[in-house]
């Protein structure tokens, strides 16, 4: 009985917050006996906006410490960074002789990031192309996005078929995996907003390697809403049903038990406990961490050994391309 295999492509970015984890690493983690995951962490996709060269290596190793940390095991799924193995940018340009101007023009992603400037870099353009070339090199079935990249995958499914059409059947057409809008995680100083690394307030979000004392001030910060009462309410109570989802999350205490526990006790006894729970849930996590963090080697070692497997499966489908294209 074969997985399923998925490919999820993972932009390297440091300050990784409780909202990444829950919405997203912890579930790859969880999923990891029912599909032949390969996670890669796009390094070539990162390049396409400003950045440090050392930075950028700095957050690759990074990304890879936390998702190593959080339970992505090696044994099991395929972890390594893009620019490692290089039949992705050889495909991207292949695919890229089929894929139209008009079709990446039109992109919406496109479309945001360039604002109609003749001065957008044009792999801000071709982005979509190299993440066709990502999942098509694996033969993924299953393509895990949220809405916003759905029309990415819609233009790898579009490009996959064209190229088989054209040279015959080389490429699975990948599904997108459109998650039900799971749990978000609000902002703990505007819960309208989602928690993001991007805003500028650092109270806004609890990252991973925040340590208990930061975790414990940051929850007696969160802004609550009016009234006294703990109860799960997105619409009139919006600060205290984010904690709840949270409280929960880690917990896995259902939400109505949490009501139930908290009646008749205050904002701050609820905070204090839901800070515990917090630093509690993420102490083995930021012990690995930690680990890691202490020997850099290692987790280089995992990536290679993970660019090694992704490379044997990337090459055998370039030498079918390069087969049928007449290269
Ligand atoms: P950020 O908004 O911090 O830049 P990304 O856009 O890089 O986060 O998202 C990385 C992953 O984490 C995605 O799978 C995304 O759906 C998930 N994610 C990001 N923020 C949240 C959040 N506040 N709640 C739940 N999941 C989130
Ligand atoms: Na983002």
């Amino acid at each position: 009985q074969q997985r399923p295999r998925v490919f999820s492509g993972i932009q390297p970015t440091g300050g990784i917050h409780i909202g990444n984890y829950l919405g997203a690493i912890r579930n790859w983690v969880r999923q990891q006996d029912d599909y032949d995951n390969v996670f890669c962490i796009v390094d070539l996709h990162a390049m396409t906006i400003p950045y440090d060269p050392a930075d950028l290596r700095a957050r690759n190793l990074e990304l890879a410490s936390v998702l190593l940390a959080a339970g992505i095991d090696p044994a099991r799924s395929i972890l390594f960074i893009q620019s490692d193995v290089r039949e992705h940018t050889e495909l991207a340009w292949i695919l890229g002789t089929l894929a139209t101007y008009g079709e990446l023009r039109r992109m919406t992603q496109f479309k945001e990031k360039s604002k109609g400037s003749e001065r957008v870099g044009a792999g801000i353009l071709f982005y979509p192309v190299l993440q066709a070339a990502d999942i098509l090199l694996y033969d993924a079935a299953l393509v895990p996005v949220g809405e916003d990249q759905k029309q990415h995958i819609e233009l790898t499914r579009d490009v996959a078929i064209r190229f088989n059409n054209t040279f015959g059947e080389t490429f699975v057409v990948p599904d997108a995996d459109i998650k039900e809008a799971g749990a978000r995680i609000m902002s703990l100083q505007d819960p309208t907003k989602k928690m993001s690394k991007s805003d500028p307030d650092p109270n806004s979000r609890i990252e991973l390697r925040d340590s208990p004392d930061v975790i414990r001030r940051k929850i007696r910060r969160a802004v609550t809403d009016s009234g006294t009462e703990i109860r799960f309410d997105e619409e009139g109570k919006p600060a205290i049903s984010n904690l709840l989802t949270i409280y929960h999350l880690f917990s896995d205490i259902p939400i109505p038990e949490l009501e139930e526990r908290y009646v008749g006790k205050g904002y701050g006894t609820f905070k204090q406990d839901l800070a515990e729970v917090i630093v509690e849930h993420l102490a083995p996590l930021q012990q690995r961490l930690d680990e890691l963090s202490a020997q850099p080697a290692e987790v280089v070692r995992i990536l290679h050994e993970g660019a090694a497997r992704a490379r044997e499966i990337a090459a055998a489908k370039m030498e079918r391309v390069r087969d049928v294209t007449g290269l």
